[in-house]
């Protein structure tokens, strides 16, 4: 359980889809398990789950448009979701299945702060639907990483990887299935240590 003096991480969450990773936090959240506080849910997709979800946890959901461009948050945009992020107080924003590049101005607003959880053994496999490119090239270890965003895809400094072996009969579904449960202990974890711990001193591997 939290200690009630001890400092809680101001949380925005980002993503596009149906929002397991997020519920995962929030569960940890709530339970007392992680010092965390969601601030704010924003997504680039008007019908994602996660605003859903984020709603039946009673926690502030927004969608936002993104600007034209399918695979990054266009200038203008990218500024509305710093200022709607700022606002709601956030300090750390962890995306969660968000499937869009984000850009030096986004991350010079929270600098070093900006964490992702990508389906694999990162560097292998970025970008889309990781399981299945680790299905299609026969690798038998893959795995999930939580890694802080830089400018690239599914880039930048590692903090945490867990390994999933890859079944002689898993499907890409089974796969993710699989993923699916090493990610929703590795991200409430990795939020855990960041809450209490400074750079550079992570127990986690
Ligand atoms: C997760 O598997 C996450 O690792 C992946 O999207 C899924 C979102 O699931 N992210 C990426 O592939 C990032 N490149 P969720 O909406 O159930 O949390």
């Amino acid at each position: 359980m939290c200690n009630v003096n001890q400092k809680r991480l101001k949380l925005g969450v980002l993503g596009s889809g149906k929002g397991s990773n997020f519920v995962a936090i929030a569960e940890a959240a709530r339970s007392g398990e992680i010092p965390v506080d969601i601030v704010l849910v924003m997504s680039d997709s008007p019908d994602a789950g996660i605003l859903d979800r984020a709603k039946s946890y009673g926690i502030a959901s927004r969608y936002l448009f993104p600007g034209n461009s399918k695979t990054r948050l266009e200038a203008k945009e990218e500024q509305n979701y710093i200022t709607a992020l700022k606002e709601a107080g956030a300090e750390w924003i962890a995306l969660a299945g968000f499937m869009r590049i984000l850009k030096k101005d986004f991350l010079d607003a929270f600098p070093e702060k900006v964490i992702n959880i990508h389906p694999s053994l990162l560097p292998m496999f970025p970008g889309l639907c990781a399981w299945k490119q680790a299905i299609n090239y026969g690798v038998k270890v893959t795995g999930v990483t939580v890694h802080y965003v830089d400018s690239g895809i599914d880039s930048g400094p590692i903090i945490a990887q867990r390994a999933v072996p890859v079944k002689k009969d898993d499907t890409p579904e089974t796969l993710h299935q699989r993923i699916q449960i090493e990610e929703h202990k590795l991200y409430p974890a990795v939020l855990k240590e960041l809450a209490l711990g400074e750079k550079g001193k992570y127990t986690l591997t």
